[in-house]
């Protein structure tokens, strides 16, 4: 099964107005590729995303990091996912392991959030993943994770990304046999919530760079990336574009 593969820069809090080099050195890179594959989605800090949308004819897609489950209102300090739309993205992640650590998220409020995202036609990644803790536990930590989505989520509007959260940002990766092996029961737990499970595309994330990027994005059940840290050097990211 042919599922569209993905290559995602999560740049968390870190990008100023400079940083539009960075963004138009990808778009570059890209262009020279002569290819639109796969799809590069950059997630730049909301401040720079609509300042992104206004380069011409850009391959590369845009991305927020986080939107409020409100479309509007009294809530300092938040976004909402209609403001993301009009400022140019086409998608948002929801649910990242940082959000749920140091802002206390829950399966219902992500659960919230996608259903105002996709009702504002933002696509949604959803990010899961077990703590260290949770490794011998992990099938049930993710099927919990994956009841936030909707009943009846539709392919073409949701990414998986699978991002273990003892492997952000500390160079540690499961082997490839278990990112292989745990995709694959994402898959199956995906098979029962939703017709057309065998076409959402689930990405790996967590410590990926231009070494291990080859090994893992070769893994058949790997449909791509979720890049951190990697993603905010040119050297390394487009490595990573290249063997996806
Ligand atoms: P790193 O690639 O820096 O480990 O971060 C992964 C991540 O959290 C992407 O969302």
């Amino acid at each position: 099964m042919k599922r569209v593969n993905y290559v995602i820069a999560n740049w968390k809090m870190n990008g100023l107005r400079s940083h539009r080099k960075l963004y138009n050195s990808i778009n570059k890179h890209l262009v020279s590729k002569k290819s639109n594959k796969p799809n590069v989605i950059i997630c730049p800090p909301h401040t720079l995303i609509h300042t992104f949308a206004l380069e011409k004819k850009s391959k590369v897609k845009l991305g927020a990091q986080d939107a409020h489950q409100h479309n509007s209102g009294a809530f300092t300090g938040c976004i909402s996912s209609e403001m993301i739309k009009d400022l140019g993205a086409e998608y948002v992640i929801i649910g990242h392991s940082e959000r749920r650590q140091y802002f206390n998220e829950s399966t219902q409020l992500i659960a919230d959030k996608i259903k105002t995202a996709h009702k504002h036609n933002l696509k949604v990644i959803l990010c899961i993943g077990e703590l260290k803790s949770e490794i011998k536990n992990r099938k049930k930590v993710l099927r919990n994770q994956l009841k936030s989505l909707p009943v009846n989520p539709n392919h073409k509007n949701i990414i998986i990304a699978y991002e273990p959260v003892w492997a952000i940002g500390t160079g540690l990766t499961p082997s490839l046999l278990e990112i292989n092996e745990i995709h694959s029961s994402i898959r199956s737990i995906l098979k029962s919530k939703l017709d057309f499970s065998k076409k959402v595309s689930i990405l790996y994330g967590g410590s990926v760079n231009r070494k291990n990027a080859k090994e893992i994005l070769s893994l058949e059940n790997v449909d791509g990336a979720l890049v951190g840290g990697a993603s905010l050097k040119i050297s390394e990211f487009s490595k990573i574009i290249d063997y996806s």
